[in-house]
């Protein structure tokens, strides 16, 4: 593979997982159970499984390797503790070249810049070695820290779609919004 994103900031360092991040991965899923319920699609049992953990990890690693997603791993300096995750995902070339952005950060880790810092960097690397021209990031009306977010890294709301994605066990209504390479 010659496409895989091995980053660092100042306070992070981010990559695709491996198989042995398996155990870290469970024990980020476990401790952030509730904090990330509100904002994803509902989670089976089987998800807060090393099975599960070590199956997405695989998948993830493939879909990377056909240039499909790139889900990314954010971990402290010293690579122990995954802070964060996100996913530049449903990667489409041709006369489009975007994804779709997801992330989230440790509850313990909320409040500090770091999901900006860590996507500051995920985005440089999506708009230059990736090569992509856009990417796509989509929120909940209600998620304040979201939009917050997004708005500081330069990205502009496109639209308001209905029923959008099924968040929690609901058909959510979400915020459209996309930033798209920087010129020169
Ligand atoms: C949305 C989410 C990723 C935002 O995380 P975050 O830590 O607030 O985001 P940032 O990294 O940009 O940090 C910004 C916050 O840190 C504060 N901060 C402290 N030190 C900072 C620094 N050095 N640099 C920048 N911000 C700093 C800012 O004031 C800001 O606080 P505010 O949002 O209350 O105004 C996080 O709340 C989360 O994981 N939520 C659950 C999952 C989720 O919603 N995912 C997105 C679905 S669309």
């Amino acid at each position: 593979m010659d496409r895989l994103p091995q980053l660092r900031t100042e306070r992070t360092r981010i990559r695709l997982a491996e198989a042995a991040d398996a155990p870290e991965l469970l024990r980020y899923r476990i401790d952030n159970r509730a904090h990330l319920a509100p904002w994803e699609p509902l989670r089976d049992a089987a998800f807060y499984t090393l099975a599960h953990c070590a199956q997405a990890i695989a998948d993830g690693r493939e879909a990377a390797r056909q240039d499909r997603g790139y889900p990314c791993l954010v971990f402290d300096p010293g690579g122990a503790e995954i802070l964060a995750t996100f996913t530049l995902a449903n990667v489409v070339r041709g006369a489009f070249q975007a994804c779709h952005l997801g992330y989230g950060v440790a509850a313990h880790a909320q409040g500090r810049g770091l999901m900006h810092e860590a996507l500051q960097a995920g985005l440089a690397w999506a708009f230059g070695p990736l090569g992509l021209h856009r990417v796509m990031a989509n929120h909940l009306p209600s998620n304040e820290r979201s939009a917050r977010l997004l708005a500081r890294l330069g990205f502009e709301r496109e639209g308001y779609a209905k029923r959008y994605l099924c968040i929690a066990g609901v058909w959510e209504d979400h915020m459209l919004t996309a930033k798209t390479r920087p010129e020169g």
